[in-house]
Protein backbone atom coordinates (compact mmCIF):
# COMPACT_ATOMS: atom_id res chain seq x y z
CA UNK A 1 0.00 0.00 0.00
CA UNK A 2 1.34 3.35 -1.04
CA UNK A 3 1.21 6.35 1.40
CA UNK A 4 2.12 10.30 1.00
CA UNK A 5 4.99 11.71 0.89
CA UNK A 6 4.94 15.35 2.16
CA UNK A 7 6.83 17.18 0.40
CA UNK A 8 6.46 20.88 2.35
CA UNK A 9 3.99 22.94 4.37
CA UNK A 10 3.16 26.24 5.13
CA UNK A 11 1.06 28.21 7.20
CA UNK A 12 -0.63 31.51 7.96
CA UNK A 13 -2.28 33.18 11.10
CA UNK A 14 -3.91 36.52 11.09
CA UNK A 15 -2.03 39.14 12.70
CA UNK A 16 -4.64 40.02 15.54
CA UNK A 17 -3.19 38.57 18.87
CA UNK A 18 -5.88 38.29 21.29
CA UNK A 19 -5.06 37.29 24.98
CA UNK A 20 -6.38 36.04 27.75
CA UNK A 21 -6.56 39.34 30.02
CA UNK A 22 -8.01 41.03 26.69
CA UNK A 23 -10.51 38.26 26.80
CA UNK A 24 -11.48 38.91 30.20
CA UNK A 25 -12.39 42.80 29.72
CA UNK A 26 -15.52 41.25 27.86
CA UNK A 27 -16.22 37.72 29.97
CA UNK A 28 -15.97 36.50 33.32
CA UNK A 29 -12.77 34.82 32.92
CA UNK A 30 -8.75 35.06 33.48
CA UNK A 31 -5.19 33.93 32.29
CA UNK A 32 -5.17 31.67 35.21
CA UNK A 33 -8.42 29.59 34.54
CA UNK A 34 -7.69 29.21 30.81
CA UNK A 35 -4.48 28.57 30.91
CA UNK A 36 -4.70 26.04 34.04
CA UNK A 37 -7.87 24.97 32.45
CA UNK A 38 -6.57 24.28 28.75
CA UNK A 39 -2.78 25.44 28.29
CA UNK A 40 -4.09 28.61 26.51
CA UNK A 41 -2.40 32.08 26.74
CA UNK A 42 -3.79 33.77 23.28
CA UNK A 43 -4.79 32.79 19.81
CA UNK A 44 -5.33 34.99 16.84
CA UNK A 45 -8.63 36.43 15.40
CA UNK A 46 -9.52 37.55 11.72
CA UNK A 47 -9.34 40.98 11.70
CA UNK A 48 -11.34 41.34 8.07
CA UNK A 49 -9.04 38.00 6.67
CA UNK A 50 -11.38 35.59 4.93
CA UNK A 51 -10.50 31.93 5.31
CA UNK A 52 -9.97 31.78 1.57
CA UNK A 53 -7.13 34.33 2.61
CA UNK A 54 -5.46 32.73 5.05
CA UNK A 55 -5.91 28.84 2.38
CA UNK A 56 -3.90 30.77 -0.12
CA UNK A 57 -0.73 31.68 1.80
CA UNK A 58 -0.64 28.60 3.79
CA UNK A 59 -1.36 26.77 0.53
CA UNK A 60 0.94 28.70 -2.00
CA UNK A 61 3.91 28.58 1.12
CA UNK A 62 3.48 24.75 1.00
CA UNK A 63 3.91 24.96 -3.11
CA UNK A 64 6.92 27.25 -3.32
CA UNK A 65 8.49 25.20 -0.66
CA UNK A 66 7.68 21.75 -2.20
CA UNK A 67 9.36 23.32 -5.55
CA UNK A 68 5.13 22.10 -7.43
CA UNK A 69 3.39 24.54 -9.88
CA UNK A 70 -0.38 24.23 -10.70
CA UNK A 71 1.16 21.94 -13.32
CA UNK A 72 2.02 18.68 -10.64
CA UNK A 73 -1.39 19.56 -8.63
CA UNK A 74 -4.31 17.01 -9.28
CA UNK A 75 -5.83 17.41 -5.70
CA UNK A 76 -6.76 20.52 -3.50
CA UNK A 77 -9.14 19.79 -0.64
CA UNK A 78 -9.67 21.78 2.18
CA UNK A 79 -10.57 20.96 5.65
CA UNK A 80 -13.17 23.21 7.57
CA UNK A 81 -16.19 23.55 9.20
CA UNK A 82 -16.06 27.39 9.23
CA UNK A 83 -15.89 28.46 5.30
CA UNK A 84 -16.29 31.58 4.12
CA UNK A 85 -19.76 30.47 1.97
CA UNK A 86 -22.09 27.59 2.00
CA UNK A 87 -20.89 27.83 -1.76
CA UNK A 88 -18.61 28.12 -3.41
CA UNK A 89 -16.52 25.86 -1.54
CA UNK A 90 -13.29 27.74 -0.44
CA UNK A 91 -11.18 24.44 -2.22
CA UNK A 92 -13.04 25.84 -5.19
CA UNK A 93 -12.00 29.48 -5.05
CA UNK A 94 -8.58 28.56 -3.57
CA UNK A 95 -7.89 26.90 -7.11
CA UNK A 96 -8.41 30.06 -8.94
CA UNK A 97 -6.11 31.76 -6.42
CA UNK A 98 -3.54 29.16 -6.94
CA UNK A 99 -4.03 29.20 -10.43
CA UNK A 100 -5.02 25.15 -10.52
CA UNK A 101 -6.35 23.22 -13.20
CA UNK A 102 -9.49 23.30 -14.51
CA UNK A 103 -9.64 19.65 -14.43
CA UNK A 104 -8.32 19.50 -10.71
CA UNK A 105 -10.40 17.71 -7.75
CA UNK A 106 -11.51 20.37 -5.64
CA UNK A 107 -13.92 20.57 -2.76
CA UNK A 108 -14.14 21.26 0.84
CA UNK A 109 -14.31 18.50 3.67
CA UNK A 110 -15.57 18.53 7.23
CA UNK A 111 -14.85 16.44 9.82
CA UNK A 112 -14.50 19.28 12.24
CA UNK A 113 -11.13 18.89 13.85
CA UNK A 114 -10.11 15.95 12.41
CA UNK A 115 -10.91 17.51 8.72
CA UNK A 116 -7.02 17.65 8.22
CA UNK A 117 -6.22 13.95 8.64
CA UNK A 118 -9.44 13.10 6.72
CA UNK A 119 -7.80 15.54 4.09
CA UNK A 120 -4.95 13.84 3.95
CA UNK A 121 -6.44 10.37 3.48
CA UNK A 122 -8.59 11.81 0.68
CA UNK A 123 -6.38 13.47 -1.18
CA UNK A 124 -4.00 10.30 -1.22
CA UNK A 125 -6.87 8.06 -2.66
CA UNK A 126 -8.18 10.22 -4.99
CA UNK A 127 -4.24 10.62 -6.61
CA UNK A 128 -4.43 6.90 -7.98
CA UNK A 129 -6.99 8.54 -10.28
CA UNK A 130 -6.25 12.49 -10.64
CA UNK A 131 -5.06 13.98 -13.79
CA UNK A 132 -1.53 14.94 -11.73
CA UNK A 133 0.37 13.20 -8.93
CA UNK A 134 0.66 15.93 -6.29
CA UNK A 135 -1.94 17.55 -3.91
CA UNK A 136 -2.70 20.31 -1.60
CA UNK A 137 -4.75 19.76 2.07
CA UNK A 138 -5.24 22.70 3.55
CA UNK A 139 -6.87 23.13 6.98
CA UNK A 140 -8.26 26.39 7.27
CA UNK A 141 -11.05 28.03 9.94
CA UNK A 142 -12.27 31.59 10.63
CA UNK A 143 -13.70 30.23 14.24
CA UNK A 144 -14.01 33.76 15.61
CA UNK A 145 -16.76 34.17 13.27
CA UNK A 146 -19.23 31.67 14.56
CA UNK A 147 -18.25 31.91 18.28
CA UNK A 148 -20.63 33.78 20.89
CA UNK A 149 -18.31 36.16 22.09
CA UNK A 150 -20.36 36.93 25.22
CA UNK A 151 -19.97 32.57 25.82
CA UNK A 152 -16.62 32.18 28.22
CA UNK A 153 -17.72 28.54 28.25
CA UNK A 154 -16.50 28.72 24.29
CA UNK A 155 -14.88 31.96 23.12
CA UNK A 156 -11.78 31.42 25.48
CA UNK A 157 -10.74 28.29 23.23
CA UNK A 158 -10.76 28.66 19.81
CA UNK A 159 -8.55 30.81 17.39
CA UNK A 160 -8.16 31.21 13.71
CA UNK A 161 -5.35 30.39 11.14
CA UNK A 162 -4.55 27.94 8.02
CA UNK A 163 -2.16 25.40 7.50
CA UNK A 164 -1.41 23.24 4.30
CA UNK A 165 0.70 20.17 3.19
CA UNK A 166 1.70 19.26 -0.77
CA UNK A 167 2.04 16.10 -1.37
CA UNK A 168 2.99 13.45 -3.40
CA UNK A 169 1.39 9.82 -3.78
CA UNK A 170 4.67 7.83 -2.93
CA UNK A 171 4.82 3.78 -4.59
CA UNK A 172 7.78 2.90 -1.76
CA UNK A 173 6.01 4.22 1.53
CA UNK A 174 3.50 2.62 3.42
CA UNK A 175 1.25 4.23 6.52
CA UNK A 176 -0.83 3.49 8.86
CA UNK A 177 -4.70 5.19 9.50
CA UNK A 178 -7.16 4.69 11.99
CA UNK A 179 -10.48 6.54 11.85
CA UNK A 180 -14.08 6.99 13.03
CA UNK A 181 -17.04 8.91 13.71
CA UNK A 182 -20.05 8.55 16.36
CA UNK A 183 -22.99 10.21 14.86
CA UNK A 184 -22.98 12.32 17.77
CA UNK A 185 -24.79 15.76 17.31
CA UNK A 186 -25.06 17.03 20.89
CA UNK A 187 -21.27 17.07 22.73
CA UNK A 188 -20.28 19.79 19.83
CA UNK A 189 -23.02 21.31 17.89
CA UNK A 190 -22.31 24.57 15.89
CA UNK A 191 -25.98 26.23 14.71
CA UNK A 192 -26.39 27.50 11.26
CA UNK A 193 -25.98 28.67 8.55
CA UNK A 194 -29.97 29.83 8.55
CA UNK A 195 -31.89 32.47 10.30
CA UNK A 196 -30.43 31.24 13.75
CA UNK A 197 -26.95 33.23 14.65
CA UNK A 198 -23.74 31.14 14.38
CA UNK A 199 -22.69 30.15 17.69
CA UNK A 200 -20.88 26.52 19.27
CA UNK A 201 -22.31 24.70 21.74
CA UNK A 202 -20.33 22.22 23.62
CA UNK A 203 -20.61 19.85 26.43
CA UNK A 204 -16.73 20.29 27.51
CA UNK A 205 -16.75 17.90 29.73
CA UNK A 206 -18.46 15.10 27.07
CA UNK A 207 -15.95 16.24 24.65
CA UNK A 208 -13.28 15.73 27.14
CA UNK A 209 -13.96 12.55 27.94
CA UNK A 210 -14.05 11.22 24.66
CA UNK A 211 -10.78 12.70 23.43
CA UNK A 212 -8.67 11.35 26.70
CA UNK A 213 -10.50 7.78 25.14
CA UNK A 214 -10.00 8.09 21.20
CA UNK A 215 -6.44 9.69 21.17
CA UNK A 216 -4.98 6.81 24.30
CA UNK A 217 -6.99 4.28 21.76
CA UNK A 218 -5.70 5.51 18.54
CA UNK A 219 -2.12 5.72 19.21
CA UNK A 220 -2.08 2.12 20.83
CA UNK A 221 -4.03 0.82 17.30
CA UNK A 222 -1.08 2.78 14.94
CA UNK A 223 1.71 1.38 17.31
CA UNK A 224 0.65 -2.11 17.52
CA UNK A 225 -0.23 -2.05 13.52
CA UNK A 226 3.14 -0.77 12.81
CA UNK A 227 4.43 -3.46 15.65
CA UNK A 228 6.33 -1.02 17.65
CA UNK A 229 6.03 -1.42 21.58
CA UNK A 230 6.32 1.78 23.04
CA UNK A 231 4.93 5.20 21.50
CA UNK A 232 8.79 6.19 22.56
CA UNK A 233 9.97 4.40 19.62
CA UNK A 234 8.28 7.20 17.82
CA UNK A 235 10.42 10.22 16.78
CA UNK A 236 7.38 12.65 17.18
CA UNK A 237 3.57 12.98 18.33
CA UNK A 238 1.33 15.67 17.02
CA UNK A 239 -1.92 15.45 18.93
CA UNK A 240 -5.07 18.13 17.60
CA UNK A 241 -4.22 20.75 20.21
CA UNK A 242 -7.29 21.32 21.68
CA UNK A 243 -6.35 21.42 25.29
CA UNK A 244 -3.24 20.41 27.09
CA UNK A 245 -4.52 18.46 29.55
CA UNK A 246 -6.09 16.12 26.75
CA UNK A 247 -2.34 15.61 25.30
CA UNK A 248 -0.67 15.78 28.55
CA UNK A 249 -3.09 12.73 29.64
CA UNK A 250 -2.79 10.78 26.91
CA UNK A 251 1.13 11.20 27.29
CA UNK A 252 1.04 9.52 30.98
CA UNK A 253 -1.57 6.55 29.98
CA UNK A 254 1.15 5.56 27.20
CA UNK A 255 4.48 6.67 29.64
CA UNK A 256 5.80 9.00 26.71
CA UNK A 257 9.30 10.47 27.49
CA UNK A 258 8.81 14.52 28.34
CA UNK A 259 8.69 16.44 24.84
CA UNK A 260 8.02 13.25 22.63
CA UNK A 261 4.28 14.89 22.12
CA UNK A 262 4.04 18.37 20.51
CA UNK A 263 2.05 21.44 22.01
CA UNK A 264 1.63 24.97 20.56
CA UNK A 265 -2.23 25.56 21.95
CA UNK A 266 -0.15 28.27 24.19
CA UNK A 267 -0.38 30.52 21.23
CA UNK A 268 -2.92 29.45 18.50
CA UNK A 269 -5.61 28.65 21.13
CA UNK A 270 -7.74 25.44 19.49
CA UNK A 271 -8.13 26.31 15.37
CA UNK A 272 -9.44 22.78 14.70
CA UNK A 273 -8.77 21.42 11.18
CA UNK A 274 -5.85 23.84 10.66
CA UNK A 275 -3.89 22.76 14.24
CA UNK A 276 -2.39 19.93 13.03
CA UNK A 277 -0.59 21.29 9.81
CA UNK A 278 -0.03 24.28 11.99
CA UNK A 279 2.11 22.28 14.18
CA UNK A 280 3.77 19.98 11.33
CA UNK A 281 4.97 23.38 9.61
CA UNK A 282 6.38 24.92 13.43
CA UNK A 283 7.97 21.58 13.55
CA UNK A 284 9.49 21.71 9.89
CA UNK A 285 10.61 25.05 10.52
CA UNK A 286 12.51 24.89 14.00
CA UNK A 287 13.81 21.92 12.26
CA UNK A 288 12.30 19.36 14.99
CA UNK A 289 10.61 17.76 11.85
CA UNK A 290 13.46 16.27 9.82
CA UNK A 291 13.12 13.68 6.99
CA UNK A 292 13.05 10.28 7.82
CA UNK A 293 11.69 10.67 11.23
CA UNK A 294 8.48 8.53 12.60
CA UNK A 295 5.64 11.22 13.41
CA UNK A 296 2.42 10.17 14.53
CA UNK A 297 -0.43 12.39 14.25
CA UNK A 298 -3.87 11.89 15.90
CA UNK A 299 -7.22 14.43 15.07
CA UNK A 300 -10.36 14.52 17.08
CA UNK A 301 -13.61 16.64 17.20
CA UNK A 302 -17.27 17.41 16.61
CA UNK A 303 -19.49 14.45 15.09
CA UNK A 304 -17.66 13.09 17.43
CA UNK A 305 -14.85 12.94 14.60
CA UNK A 306 -11.37 11.31 15.13
CA UNK A 307 -8.30 10.15 12.68
CA UNK A 308 -4.80 8.84 13.21
CA UNK A 309 -1.93 8.46 11.13
CA UNK A 310 1.76 7.05 11.49
CA UNK A 311 4.08 7.74 8.63
CA UNK A 312 7.18 8.06 7.89
CA UNK A 313 8.54 11.85 7.18
O1 LIG B 1 -11.67 20.77 19.23
C1 LIG B 1 -12.83 20.17 19.67
C2 LIG B 1 -12.52 19.40 20.84
N1 LIG B 1 -12.84 20.18 22.02
C3 LIG B 1 -12.27 19.84 23.14
O2 LIG B 1 -11.43 18.98 23.15
C4 LIG B 1 -12.71 20.50 24.42
C5 LIG B 1 -12.68 19.49 25.54
N2 LIG B 1 -13.07 20.03 26.83
C6 LIG B 1 -12.28 20.86 27.51
O3 LIG B 1 -11.20 21.21 27.05
C7 LIG B 1 -12.71 21.30 28.89
O4 LIG B 1 -13.86 20.58 29.25
C8 LIG B 1 -12.99 22.81 28.97
C9 LIG B 1 -11.68 23.57 28.90
C10 LIG B 1 -13.91 23.24 27.86
C11 LIG B 1 -13.64 23.16 30.31
O5 LIG B 1 -12.82 22.70 31.39
P1 LIG B 1 -13.49 21.93 32.62
O6 LIG B 1 -12.41 21.63 33.56
O7 LIG B 1 -14.26 20.78 32.05
O8 LIG B 1 -14.41 23.04 33.23
P2 LIG B 1 -16.00 23.03 33.44
O9 LIG B 1 -16.68 23.17 32.14
O10 LIG B 1 -16.38 21.88 34.30
O11 LIG B 1 -16.20 24.33 34.27
C12 LIG B 1 -15.71 24.44 35.61
C13 LIG B 1 -16.11 25.78 36.15
C14 LIG B 1 -17.59 26.07 35.99
O12 LIG B 1 -18.02 26.81 37.12
P3 LIG B 1 -18.77 26.08 38.34
O13 LIG B 1 -20.00 25.46 37.72
O14 LIG B 1 -17.80 25.05 38.84
O15 LIG B 1 -19.04 27.19 39.27
C15 LIG B 1 -17.67 26.97 34.78
O16 LIG B 1 -18.79 27.84 34.78
O17 LIG B 1 -15.44 26.82 35.42
C16 LIG B 1 -16.40 27.75 34.91
N3 LIG B 1 -15.91 28.27 33.63
C17 LIG B 1 -15.07 29.31 33.56
N4 LIG B 1 -14.52 30.10 34.50
C18 LIG B 1 -13.69 31.08 34.09
C19 LIG B 1 -16.16 27.81 32.40
N5 LIG B 1 -15.51 28.55 31.49
C20 LIG B 1 -14.85 29.49 32.18
C21 LIG B 1 -13.97 30.54 31.81
N6 LIG B 1 -13.43 31.29 32.79
N7 LIG B 1 -13.66 30.81 30.52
Amino acid sequence: MSAPRILATGRCIPARVVTNEELSEAVDTSDEWVFSRTGIHQRHFCAGETGLELAAKAARQAMDRAGVTAADIGVCLVGTFTPDHASPSTACLLQRELGLEEDTICFDLNAACAGFLYGLKTAHALLFDAPRPCAIVVGAEVISRVMDHTDRDTCVLFGDGAGAVALRRDESRSWHTVFGSRGDRSSIRVQGPGPVPSAIHMDGKAVFRFAVEVVERSIRQLLEAEGICSVNDLDLVVCHQANARIIDHAAKKLKAREGLFYKNMDRYGNTSAASIPIALDELVETGTLRPGMRLLTVGFGGGLTWAGALLRW
